[in-house]
């Protein structure tokens, strides 16, 4: 059990605090799921990118998926070897590509024709051969949150079955480029298996008709996605997803590769923040905490259910509230209609499910520094990363300043 009050006390609010030990367990269930074939864990850095974090999953064993050159070299820097390093993303610019290439790492995801047209040629004047996957948008509903949906033609991830054929012929010809991957991902917060399976059906009747005509690819990555429990879902079990997806490529000698982010931090993950005080408009019950939006902006943007408990010596009824921060957003709010009881100054409300998507995403809106992380491993606690301070805000804009 974790001791948050003590956290709380120790570090200052607004706090992030994950578990390290539950992001190992996270990652051993699925590494193990996939035991019957070589896979490759590929920890999807965007969901937490603090460099401790990522180099827990380094220790582990894990690869990393990165969608910038800037993920790129967290996860070098935490020690990831560049041999488990796959860099995706809708958009690359030139610089990101030339430095994805000269780091050597596993392959770059392409996700267009014009894309494919750019990586050859910045090989082509590095004198290197890139090893690339092509990502393939098979057109499968995944059935979640359409901010989250990927894998649909209205969307602008990757490319349909044709245009990867043609683009996997152009590689094979190319002698700057040496197709090895092929890559899909269909959305995040998955909680149906069907959509993954058919998607991945369709993926692998790929990579056989493309074995036909002499194009062996050495890597099937299946993408991120795998859902987890905030409330109350049914979640998928590593165990059934990796024996769909390994059902679907009988008879193909291919290395599975996955991209998880959210299951393997999400619930590791908390946000403490305090209760500054209680207020009353009309009928409306407001909590004011001294977490923002800018902390943890997935309620704001997504209308994300987080589970938030309360820690209060308070043993009256609890009644609806809604949970806001000081940032001058109606928007911003942790919950709305929450039954909490009777809060006082200093309370601690702790909010779960936070280790995802919470601090990449956070900002420094209205001047509000990013709070601390804090790693719990062995029943022992450290920092992994420092409050920002004013100062720290600033530092890029002062040498700016005229008299
Ligand atoms: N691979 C690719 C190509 C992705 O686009 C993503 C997530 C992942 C892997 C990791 O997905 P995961 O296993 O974490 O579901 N900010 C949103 C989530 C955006 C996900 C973007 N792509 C949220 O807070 O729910």
């Amino acid at each position: 059990m974790i001791d948050f009050k003590a956290l709380a006390d120790k570090y200052k609010t607004p706090l992030y605090v994950y578990d390290f030990d539950y992001m190992s367990a996270q990652y051993n269930e699925l590494k193990e799921a996939f035991r019957a074939r070589k896979s490759i864990v590929a920890y999807a850095i965007k969901a937490n990118s603090n460099l401790s974090v990522v180099k827990h999953f380094a220790k582990l064993g894990a690869g990393a998926d990165c969608v910038s050159i800037g993920e790129v070299r967290r996860a070098l820097l935490a020690g990831i070897p560049p041999y488990k390093i796959i860099f995706s993303g809708v958009g690359k610019r030139d610089d990101e590509i030339a430095e994805a290439i000269q780091s050597d790492i596993l392959y770059i995801n392409v996700e267009s024709e014009a894309e494919l047209g750019r990586v050859e040629l910045i090989a082509k004047e590095l004198g290197k051969t890139s090893r690339i996957s092509v990502r393939v948008n098979p057109n499968i509903d995944p059935k979640t949150h359409p901010y989250i949906s990927t894998g649909l033609h209205d969307n602008k991830f990757g490319v349909d079955l044709d245009t990867a054929k043609r683009m996997y012929i152009k590689a094979k010809n190319s002698e700057s480029l040496d197709p090895v991957g092929i890559h899909f991902h269909i959305g995040s917060q998955l909680t149906e298996l069907q959509p993954i399976y058919e998607a991945a059906e369709i993926v692998a009747d790929l990579v056989r008709s493309l074995e036909a005509i002499d194009i062996e690819l050495k890597f099937f990555d299946i993408g991120g996605g795998l859902g987890i429990t905030y409330k109350d879902e049914e979640t998928i079990k590593p165990y059934d997803y990796a024996q769909a997806i390994l059902g679907t490529l009988k008879g193909l000698d291919l290395t599975v590769l996955c991209e998880p982010g959210r299951f393997l931090t999400a619930n590791a993950g908390y946000f403490l923040t305090k209760v500054l005080y209680e207020k009353q408009n009309g009928e409306k019950k407001f909590v004011v905490v001294d977490g923002a939006m800018n902390d943890l902006l997935r309620p704001s943007l997504y209308k994300a259910y987080h589970k938030i408990e309360a820690l209060t010596n308070s043993n009256e009824e609890e009644r609806e509230v809604d949970i806001v921060g000081p940032v001058c957003e109606s928007g911003d709010f942790f919950a709305k209609d929450y039954p909490l009881p009777p809060l006082e100054h200093n309370d601690l409300l702790v909010i779960h499910s936070a280790g995802a998507y919470g601090f990449t995403m956070a900002s420094n809106y209205n001047t509000r520094g990013r709070s601390a992380e804090v790693a719990v491993e062995n029943n022992k606690d450290r920092l992994i990363r420092k409050r920002e301070e004013f100062e720290d805000l600033i530092a890029l804009e002062k040498e700016f300043l005229e008299d």
